[in-house]
């Protein structure tokens, strides 16, 4: 594409969210990042919450997690350029270890994977023995791989359902797993950190949670909704499954971000207001001119904000910052994020 239709059409999705001599400056940029993507064989996948300017020029696919595996998994390209966080960017490598993954930024980290690590999931297994464990994918390597099946928000509950077990372990987010528990009608205990604790084996509970939380999802409050409700009585309210199960409940719909999305663009309301992190409402906008989005949240995601459009060029120019994962933890990892992909 040349770099004034390029320009053209970073114009006519962004004219409302930023001012057009920005648009320019950014336009440069992601002209140089296409060409760059075709001289490297590169691919580029943006998950949802990248900035609008990144997020509506240059990624070849962009979507929630559990599509972005997916694209990972079946991409021919030589290099994956990941425009999301270290956990995406490390799942892409564990499904494609021969390919070169790149990372624009080494400090997307994400409050969720870093709330866990390998070491308390082997301590659980040992306080709940036999019990299956569903791994978040917002968790690094060395956790997946003490799993049994990966799960994102877009199919958590299918996931935990296809177990057809009594009882699961569900890690690392406290509010998922919560929210999951509700939707599949299991009761949920949250055991301590102490890897020496026993539990009675006449415990009543089929999940058992751990008390990792989203740094950007937990500050949404029931009094948010209700507020805005006062306000907007007509409003349709969509949270991520991140959110407490209060607010989930006090939502109108709630699913991934790609589920979030799809709602808004397959339904006709006065305005929408997104419990997410706030960039995904500007992108949702700027594809969608005819649909009123409630701006009252300004809660970015302080990791995905790392990935910029000057940094994803630098990725492809200096072949920075490639992601590695151990050989004997991908072999463990892989198996856990294959099962969850063989799942619809
Ligand atoms: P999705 O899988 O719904 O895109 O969510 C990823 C994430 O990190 C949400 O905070
Ligand atoms: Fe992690 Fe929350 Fe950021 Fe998603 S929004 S990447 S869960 S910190």
């Amino acid at each position: 594409m040349s770099y004034q239709s390029l320009y053209n059409q970073m114009v006519e999705k962004l004219h409302k969210v930023m001012p057009e001599f920005e648009i320019e400056i950014k336009a440069k940029v992601a002209y140089e990042i296409n060409k760059l993507k075709e001289e490297r064989n590169a691919v580029i996948l943006g998950h949802n919450y990248m900035e609008p300017a990144l997020f509506h020029s240059i990624p070849d696919y962009t979507g929630d997690s559990l599509y972005l595996s997916r694209m990972a998994a079946e991409t021919d390209k030589d290099i994956i350029v990941f425009c999301g966080v270290e956990f995406m960017a490390e799942t892409a490598k564990i499904l494609n270890p021969e390919k070169t993954v790149l990372i624009p930024s080494q400090r997307a980290g994400c409050s969720l994977a870093s709330s866990i690590t390998a070491e308390d999931v082997r301590n659980l297994k040992k306080q709940f023995p036999g019990v299956p464990v569903v791994t978040y994918i917002n968790t690094y390597a060395d956790v997946k791989a003490e799993t049994d099946i990966c799960c994102t928000s877009g199919n958590a509950a299918a996931v935990v359902e296809s177990l057809g077990t009594d009882s699961i372990i569900f890690l690392p987010d406290e509010f998922l797993a919560k929210n999951v528990a509700q939707e599949t009608g299991k009761h949920i205990i949250f055991p301590t950190k102490n890897p020496k604790a026993t539990y009675d084996t006449d415990l009543d509970y089929q999940m058992v949670g751990w008390h990792g939380r989203c740094e950007v999802h937990e500050k949404f409050t029931v009094s948010d909704i209700e507020a805005v409700r006062a306000d907007h009585p007509d409003v349709l309210i969509l949270a991520h499954p991140e959110c407490s199960p209060e607010v989930v409940n006090a939502s109108d719909y709630s699913g991934s971000t790609t589920a979030l999305i799809e709602y808004v663009e397959q339904t006709q309301a006065d305005s929408y207001l997104l419990l997410t992190e706030c960039s995904m409402g500007d992108n949702i906008m700027a594809a969608n001119p005819d649909k009123e989005m409630l701006r009252l949240c300004s809660v970015r995601c302080p990791h995905m904000n790392r990935i910029r459009l000057e940094d994803t060029r630098d990725a492809l120019l200096y072949t920075q910052y490639e992601v590695t994962v151990p050989e004997d933890i991908r072999l463990r990892a892989v198996k856990s994020v294959e099962r969850m992909l063989q799942i619809g």
